[in-house]
């Protein structure tokens, strides 16, 4: 059987083993996927280790994706474009980096929670790493409008440059939000539910909107979800969908089939409230 496994720091109450686990069952596909806690500053040496124990491919989780984006030979755009890596393949001397969280993010917003992107206004708060993976995906989707807002300005401003001339990409501070009037879809890619903290958006914002979703899982009802919930949002979700389908485009890449999703994340699913 192949080797794969997910690093992290901590990696404890990662998913991630259960979810190929059963991908690797539904699809009858012979794998061992192993949980490695990394440490700081010695990803490539562990990584090393790794490909010399014959392993085919890594998923990468928090604090380790810029450090695998680094040790890759061949990245994809979405990796570029993140400037991070979540997802390695090992074929010999070649290392190649993928950024899947974004596709997962459209994918489970568009497919799983049928909501479409395309004509439609969107908001993406944050702009940091997550913030990153999600830009182009969902620009791909052709939003009449896609805002991004950061609490530091300029770090949106950064990431709206990478749109090409024409594409309907604007920045605003939070206190401008107030009179961009409401969208119809409103993501929450910054860090903030972490430490149950609420990124500043008005109320205004949520008007009219089909789905608030929360990239963070497993946090409940966040102080993001419950501002949603507040303003009568119809649709609330948080980041189990879109963890287990960037685990379901790594298990294709790697393994050249594509498992079905609904199930795991029913399985995984904690209700908000
Ligand atoms: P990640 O990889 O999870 O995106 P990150 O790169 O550290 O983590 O980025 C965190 C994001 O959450 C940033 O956009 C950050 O805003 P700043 O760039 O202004 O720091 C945002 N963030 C964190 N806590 C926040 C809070 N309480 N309110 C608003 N934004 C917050």
């Amino acid at each position: 059987s192949d080797l794969y496994a997910v690093i992290g720091n901590p990696i404890g109450f990662s998913k991630s083993p259960f979810i190929h686990g059963r991908f690797a069952e539904m699809t009858g596909q012979d794998i061992v996927y192993q949980a490695i806690e990394g440490e700081i500053g010695r990803f490539a040496r562990r990584i090393d280790e790794f490909r010399a124990a014959g392993a085919k491919g890594l998923n990468i989780t928090a604090p380790f994706k810029l450090d695998a984006f680094a040790y890759a030979t061949e990245h994809s755009e979405s990796a570029k474009l993140a400037g991070a890596a979540n997802c390695l393949k090992f074929d010999g001397d070649t290392v190649s980096a993928q950024n899947f969280d974004g596709v997962g993010l459209v994918r489970d917003i568009t497919v799983n929670l049928g909501v479409e992107m395309k004509g439609r206004r969107v908001l993406l708060l944050g702009a940091g790493g997550a913030a990153r993976g999600a830009f182009l995906p969902f620009l791909r989707e052709r939003p009449a409008e896609l805002t991004l807002v950061n609490r530091t300005v300029a770090k949106a401003v950064a990431l709206a440059e990478q749109a090409t001339d024409g594409e309907p990409v604007t920045v605003c501070s939070y206190e401008e939000l107030a009179d961009r009037g409401g969208f119809d879809l409103v993501v929450n890619a910054t860090s903030a539910s972490l430490r149950a903290e609420m990124p500043p958006i008005p109320g205004a914002a949520f008007r009219g909107a089909r789905l608030a979703y929360e990239l963070a899982y497993g946090k409940g009802l966040t102080p993001f979800l419950r501002a949603a919930k507040q303003e009568a949002v119809p649709g609330l979700a948080d980041g189990v969908g879109m963890l287990v389908e960037q685990a379901a485009e790594a298990f294709a890449w790697w393994r050249g089939v594509r498992p079905p999703t609904s199930g795991v994340i029913g399985e995984l699913t904690i209700p908000l409230v």
